[in-house]
């Protein structure tokens, strides 16, 4: 369905069946990563997409061109690990300049963004989501199956210096791994400016489902009193995080809850992966395929008209806590 919203906002508005408005398009740029998050990626996982597969920076530009004369406004950049795809910054360029995408961002792990941070913030990218769960070198290797951390520490570093603003830092708490060193990064976070945002493992494929989930509702209270955290007013970035913040308002700590509370009705976004796949939901399979339409001469007229069709299909919620055993794809093939 398509309507115009009231007021000064003149552009249509792509809603779904239940109401929400999909102004939010995550696109996955490629599905491969440099590293092996245990609850993310398979060890020695080989079923990547094929280069041939994966969607040009051409068929990326007029497809999102069309999502965004639908409507779509906000654009975030992911993966696998999106610092992978040669020249990202070219395509960044690119989708920043299309009419009516007002804000666009990316999420990375960090190890290369050293390298890169300066012409990404050229190119337009304004903010970045960094995930990192632990600051102990011994753990992130653990967890990620790499040394990774001097590295990832050096891209952050990087990525304050070229001014992204403001830089979240995505910490999927696991029980028993890095819960007990929460309170460290969340005073890592505040010294330095960041946004911390703590997430819950979601079932995601083999690999999520073996997770040591953690429930955050126990640590928030704790994180609160300790911390003397108040509730935060203001919406910080439109998404599902719950925002805590300090006495002075200076820093600000999110809570990604998919599994103890869920937010599928506020859901905002649809993902596309790298091979052209729209995803309407990470714990669902309700897909659309955008690639046999832009390989196969499809209009623009066409690509809007399947859009619609696609944004009817997104499901009104996730089943992780009542079919954990249900998701067979991982977060990096889906775009996390
Ligand atoms: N549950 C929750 N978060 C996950 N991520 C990857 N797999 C999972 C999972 N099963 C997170 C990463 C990163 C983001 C892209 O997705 O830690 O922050
Ligand atoms: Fe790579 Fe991110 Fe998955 Fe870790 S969570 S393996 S960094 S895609």
């Amino acid at each position: 369905m398509i309507s115009h919203a009231a007021g000064n906002e003149t552009r249509p508005k792509l809603v779904d069946r239940f109401g929400r408005s999909i102004e939010y398009l995550r696109l996955s740029v490629t599905d491969r990563c440099d590293l092996r998050c245990t609850y993310c990626m398979p060890k020695g996982f080989k079923g990547f997409e094929e280069p041939e597969d994966w969607l040009t920076f051409d068929e990326i530009e007029r497809l999102l061109a069309a999502f965004a004369r639908l409507g779509t406004s906000r654009i975030r950049m992911t993966g696998g690990e999106p610092l992978l795809r040669r020249n990202l910054s070219e395509l960044a360029g690119r989708i920043a300049r299309l009419p009516g995408i007002r804000d666009l961002s990316l999420s990375t792990n960090a190890t290369r963004l050293d390298r890169y941070a300066e012409s990404l913030k050229a190119a337009g990218v304004s903010r970045i989501n960094v995930s990192l769960d632990s600051l102990d070198a011994e753990c992130m290797e653990k967890i990620t199956g790499h040394d990774s951390l001097p590295k990832i520490m050096a891209g952050i570093m990087a990525g304050k210096a070229a001014g992204f603003s403001p830089i979240k830092i995505n910490m999927v708490a696991l029980r028993g791994i890095n819960d007990h060193e929460i309170d460290g990064m969340v005073e890592f976070c505040i010294a330095h400016g960041f946004i911390l945002r703590l997430i819950e493992a979601m079932p995601m494929g083999s690999t999520g489902q073996r997770a040591s989930f953690l429930d955050l509702g126990p640590i928030q209270a704790r994180l609160k009193e300790k911390f003397d955290l108040r509730p935060q007013a203001a919406e910080l970035g439109g998404g599902p995080a719950r925002y805590l913040t300090t006495a002075d308002g200076n820093a600000n700590i999110g809570f990604i809850t998919p599994m103890s509370q869920h937010f599928c009705a506020t859901c905002n976004r649809v993902r596309l992966a790298v091979d052209g796949t729209l995803y309407l939901c990470l714990g669902q399979e309700e897909k659309f395929e955008f690639r046999p339409l832009l390989r196969g001469g499809a209009s623009d007229a066409e690509l809007e008209a399947a859009i619609r069709v696609a944004i009817e299909l997104k499901p009104q919620k996730h089943d992780f806590r009542e079919k954990p055993e249900k998701v067979i794809r991982f977060m990096s093939q889906t775009g996390g």
